[in-house]
C-alpha cells in the first residue's frame, strides 16, 4: 500500500472526543520508549508527524493521523513508565482503556515489543487485557537493527515460545526497526489485508 497523505488530526484524553467518522483505525501501544510514534514515523515515510523522545513519556495523549484520507492510525501513550508510581500504573491511564473498550473502529491493534527484552509482566497482562475484551491484536518487534539476524531469530522465538505458556495461539507477530526501516511492507500490507475501505 502506498500512503498518499498522512495528517495529524487531534490529541486529546477523551474517546468521546475522537474523530467522529467510522473510519478503520489501528492503534500502537507498548511500553514507553518501545518505539510506538517512531513506528508511525517510519510507516509513514514522515520524519516527525509523532513526536518522538529519548525520554520516556513523551505521547501523553490519544493522537490520531488521518492516512490516505481514509484511515487512522493511533499513536497512544506507553505504559509501565518506571518513575510512574503503583497505583497509578495500576489504574493504567482509564483514558487509554477507555479507548480500547469503546472505540468500535479499532480494527486491530498492535501491541510493541522491544526485540531485545524477554517476556515482562506488564506486556503479557496487557496482552491478557485484549484478549479478555476480545481486541484483536498483532506484536511488533521493535528495535530489531539493535541484534545481530541470528539474535533476532533467536528472541522471537524465544518469545514465541514463551506466549505459548499463555497463549493457544498466537498472534501475528512482525519485526522491525525505524531506525533501518525495516517491516514497513509488511504492517502496510497487513493494514491494507483488513482494511475494507
Ligand atoms: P512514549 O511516547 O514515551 O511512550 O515512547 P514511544 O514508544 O513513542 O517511543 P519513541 O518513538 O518516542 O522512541 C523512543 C526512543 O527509541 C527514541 O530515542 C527513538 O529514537 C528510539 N527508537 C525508536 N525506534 C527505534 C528503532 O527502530 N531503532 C533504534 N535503534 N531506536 C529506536
Ligand atoms: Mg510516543
Amino acid at each position: 500500500m502506498k500512503i498518499k497523505s498522512a495528517e495529524f488530526i487531534i490529541s486529546n484524553s477523551d474517546v468521546g472526543k475522537c474523530p467522529t467518522q467510522s473510519l478503520p483505525e489501528y492503534a500502537f501501544i507498548g511500553r514507553s520508549n518501545v518505539g510506538k510514534s517512531s513506528l508511525i514515523n517510519m510507516l509513514t515515510s514522515r520524519k516527525s508527524l509523532a513526536k518522538t523522545s529519548g525520554r520516556p513519556g513523551k505521547t501523553q495523549l490519544i493522537n490520531h493521523f488521518l492516512i490516505n484520507k481514509n484511515w487512522f492510525l493511533v499513536d497512544l501513550p506507553g505504559y509501565g513508565y518506571a518513575r510512574v508510581s503503583k497505583s497509578s500504573k495500576k489504574k493504567f491511564q482509564k483514558f487509554i482503556t477507555n479507548y480500547f473498550e469503546q472505540r468500535k473502529q479499532l480494527v486491530s491493534a498492535f501491541v510493541l515489543i522491544d526485540i531485545r527484552h524477554k517476556p515482562q509482566p506488564v506486556d503479557l497482562e496487557f496482552m491478557q487485557y485484549l484478549g479478555e475484551k476480545e481486541i484483536p491484536f498483532s506484536i511488533i518487534f521493535t528495535k530489531a537493527d539493535k541484534l545481530k539476524p541470528k539474535a533476532i531469530e533467536k528472541h522471537v522465538e524465544d518469545y514465541c515460545n514463551n506466549l505459548l505458556q499463555y497463549w493457544e495461539e498466537l498472534p501475528l507477530h512482525f519485526i522491525t526497526s525505524s531506525s533501518k526501516t525495516i517491516g514497513k511492507d509488511e504492517v502496510l500490507e497487513f493494514i491494507s489485508d483488513t482494511n475494507d475501505e
